[in-house]
């Protein structure tokens, strides 16, 4: 025993059948330290439960258990405060944590890696981590769905236009538009819980891929980690990063639906629509041009969603070519991760800020309801009601469109004479047609945009469905 560790080369724990050290080159090429000590409340935790588990199996002695707590607490502290002296050489975050306790306690701590591998205990860091990570990110979603049905209820009255192809299209409510985000929000919630019923399955215990001939209590290690489930299959377990594309994915699409607001809310802050005013607190100026006032807030989260997504190729194609089962490909899961977790929990907090200090510039909205033949359809389905064939009336007021074109006139304006030119059923109760609120008021359809409606959803919503 003696003899061979002094023949040993390497300072490595695993340095046992090496000759050399490992060139300083690759050390720093392979080491995942500075970006995974992050993970280290999740090591200390996982290391307390496994040493306790170890102890109730027998494998350790009660007292070393005990040494082995006090020692990882400790270590955990030092973390904390700042003093703990981080190598380079240590490779990761766990070789960091086991060396530092062996250094600590001695040879209690030499037996804390019993029966565990790397491979089952970093997926169990990242699955502690991302746990409580999603967690944290569904409360945010949480919030800001709520912000969204509170300015719904308090702006219910005001009256837009809705677009298609960004060409004015039909006459909404605002409070119907805000809620059509609070819809996509909802599923990016419901994505995120049934991923995190993924993300709460307990691989340790499967050893570096094989399991372990030592008896261990998974399902004790479980319990104490409050993990609903264990994993079933140790060579699955060590290689399984599913559950993080899983989670970048509902990320990429929750973010795609803030950018899609953030378009939205930088189009209608413009000079050109005037629909809303964001804060100066959530606005920038420019270095050069002393009048501006940008949305830079709203630019970048629509900027950070092509990172998000270029993380979900990453995570994808890092998993495509893997041979079973672990192998160190697989540590590059964790800045993709890292970086989405950290982009998209900020983004969904600064939205939820901006857009509670939104103002919506009623007056300009309701003007431009009013135009741009936004009830053409309204007068195309007055026919309707009076007997025309819907492609007939369709015709009917295309044809006044370029009458109103060629006039210079807004829809708004025609009067009932002209009207009656292009078909004998116009009676006097089709103007009022024309007017924007009564549009919005006659879409009853169910999931319409008329206010009943809305106001049907929003007491839904409140009482939670
Ligand atoms: N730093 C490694 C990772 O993040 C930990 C697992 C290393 N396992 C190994 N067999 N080299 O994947």
């Amino acid at each position: 025993m003696e003899m061979k560790e002094k023949k040993s080369k390497s300072k490595k724990p695993w340095g046992g059948r090496f000759k050399k050290d490992t060139d300083r080159r690759v050390e720093s090429f392979t080491s995942s330290l500075a970006y995974d000590r992050r993970l280290y409340p999740y090591d200390l935790a996982g290391s307390v439960v496994h040493a306790r588990m170890l102890a109730r199996q027998g494998i350790i002695s009660p007292a070393e258990a005990e040494e082995i707590c006090r020692g990882l607490q400790a270590i955990g502290e030092e973390i904390e405060s700042g003093s703990f002296r981080f190598d380079e050489s240590d490779e990761d975050i766990h070789m960091a944590i086991e060396k530092a306790l062996t250094a600590r306690i001695g040879k209690a701590g030499e037996k804390l890696h019993t029966g565990r591998s790397r491979n089952d205990q970093v997926a169990l860091d990242v699955r502690l981590y991302l746990r409580e990570q999603t967690e944290a990110l569904l409360k945010l979603v949480g919030d800001l769905k709520k912000r969204l049905v509170e300015t719904a209820k308090k702006e219910i009255e005001i009256v837009m236009p809705g677009y298609t192809h960004l060409q004015k299209a039909q006459p909404v409510l605002l409070a119907h538009y805000l809620l059509a985000f609070w819809e996509m929000f909802d599923r990016d919630e419901e994505r995120f819980r049934d991923c995190r019923k993924r993300i709460d399955v307990m691989p340790l215990g499967s050893a570096a891929l094989a399991g372990t001939s030592l008896s261990l209590d998974r399902e004790y290690a479980a319990e104490l980690l409050q993990f609903p489930r264990i994993s079933r299959n140790s060579m699955d377990a060590v290689s399984d990063r599913d559950f993080i594309a899983e989670f970048i994915f509902a990320a990429s699409l929750l973010m795609t639906h803030m950018s899609r607001f953030c378009e939205d809310l930088i189009i209608w802050s413009s000079q050109e629509f005037g629909y809303v005013e964001i804060s100066d607190a959530f606005t920038t100026g420019s270095s050069i041009m002393p009048q501006k006032k940008n949305p830079d807030v709203a630019e970048l989260i629509r900027g950070k969603t092509g990172r998000v997504y270029g993380h979900l190729i990453a995570i994808l194609t890092i998993l495509k070519g893997l041979p079973m089962t672990y192998n160190r490909d697989l540590q590059e899961d964790k800045e993709p991760l890292f970086d989405t977790v950290d982009t998209v929990t900020a983004a969904v907090a600064i939205l939820t800020e901006m857009i509670t200090r939104i103002v919506y510039l009623r007056p300009r909205m309701e003007a431009e309801a009013e135009l741009g033949f936004t009830t053409a359809t309204d007068l195309a389905e007055y026919l309707v009601e009076k007997g025309v064939p819907f492609r007939e009336a369709h015709s009917i007021v295309g044809r006044i469109v370029a009458y109103c074109l060629d006039a210079g006139k807004e829809l708004a304006m025609i009067t009932f004479e002209e009207l009656k030119k292009f078909h004998a059923v116009f009676a006097d109760d089709v103007l009022p047609r024309l007017k924007a609120a009564r549009s919005v008021n006659m879409k009853k359809t169910f999931g319409g945009t008329s206010p009943e409606r809305v106001a049907e959803r929003i007491r839904e919503i409140e009482q939670g469905e």
